[in-house]
């Protein structure tokens, strides 16, 4: 029997992914920027074990089963695994051996917390420790076919996911951009204003928007690559007025692309467009950008922020939205703030 345990952190995108170019090699239409936390905040914990006596693959996610071989995205990782335990020469683990897999997240999988990322690039790593398979960015092509944005967890720090031309997606990478230390006062605190199931799944989402927005085809050949290459830049030179602003319209043409879908997929509501609010006016108050908000596919909102201006923003946020937030509402890098 081998068993090997391992964590993997949530990443947030500043420059989102949405929309695939291909359905199940999950190949996105653009490029995607994101922040990986660190693995003592959001993460996801996998145990993958490998024994002869196991008569078939089962998984459990946060205790509960779910069936492994209906996925055919788990069916895909492993397979692909599998494939690269092969080429590399590395017989650790018999491939006819079952696998039981136990994974849990350190946070509410419904809140919509980007857990499938976490989940994947764990799950994906886990796989490549039992089975001893070099660490590569090919790897990061195995992670991407079980949820697209897990490949960027793969990596601490900032991350960037290339789309790639081929048709086989084995240039669809996720490359760091900058390791964790390089900017080490930026912070994450997350406002989990609904922790509910989204309504529409990201894949539905991204289908719909690509067959329907026209906004999106403006997206992907005139706005993504030139905020590429200035968002690389104000990260290389710490420049967070450049972050924040090219985050924040990022996070807007996102939704605008949801709300140009037809029919359209609405993530944010009312405290979601509150907090975009109440972000700008605290911006101007402040004479320059202190907080930068981006949204996912759900309400909650992500806001990055220095860490000298943590205190201040946090105490801004308590006053003006005093019951808006879910149980527990505010993470500081993914630590809930004592009350
Ligand atoms: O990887 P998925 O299918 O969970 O899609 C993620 C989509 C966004 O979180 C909205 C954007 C992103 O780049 O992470």
């Amino acid at each position: 029997m081998f068993s090997v345990t391992c964590v993997a952190p949530v990443n947030i995108a500043l420059i989102k992914y949405w929309g695939k170019r291909h359905e199940e090699l999950i190949l996105p239409v653009n490029d995607s920027i994101s922040m990986t936390l660190s693995t003592d905040e959001l993460c996801a914990k996998t145990t993958v074990t490998a024994s002869e006596s196991f008569e078939t693959n089962r998984m459990w996610l946060n205790g509960e089963e779910v069936p492994f071989e209906e996925s055919s995205r788990l069916q895909r990782c492993l397979n692909e695994v599998h494939r690269l335990a092969v080429a590399s020469g590395s017989q650790k683990v018999p491939p006819t051996w079952k696998l039981h897999i136990a994974s849990v997240n350190n946070f509410p999988t419904a809140a919509g917390l980007a857990s499938s990322a976490a989940g994947y690039a764990c799950l994906v790593y886990s796989l490549s420790r039992l089975y001893d398979i070099p660490l590569n960015e090919e790897l990061t092509t195995v992670a991407r076919q079980g949820s697209g944005s897990a490949c960027r967890s793969l990596y601490g720090g900032f991350v960037q996911w290339h789309r790639g031309a081929l048709d086989d997606g084995s240039d669809s990478v996720a490359r760091q951009i900058a390791p964790s230390d390089h900017w080490p006062n930026m912070h994450v605190l997350i406002l989990v204003v609904n922790d509910a199931r989204k309504k529409t799944a990201s894949t539905r989402g991204m289908q719909q928007a690509v067959k329907t927005s026209q906004l999106i085809k403006h997206r992907v050949d005139q706005v993504v690559p030139d905020r590429i290459i200035r968002l690389r830049e104000a990260i290389a030179s710490h420049d967070f007025q450049a972050f924040a602003e090219i985050t924040m319209k990022d996070s807007n043409q996102f939704h605008a692309i949801a709300l140009d879908t037809y029919p359209p997929c609405v993530y944010m509501n009312d405290v979601s467009h509150s907090i975009v609010s109440f972000v700008h006016d605290y911006n101007e108050r402040m004479g320059s950008y202190h907080a930068a908000y981006t949204f996912d596919a759900g309400p909650n909102a992500c806001l990055y922020v220095l860490a000298e201006h943590v205190p201040h923003l946090l105490s801004a946020i308590q006053k003006v939205f005093p019951n808006d937030l879910a149980d527990g509402g505010t993470y500081l890098r993914g630590l809930p703030i004592p009350k």
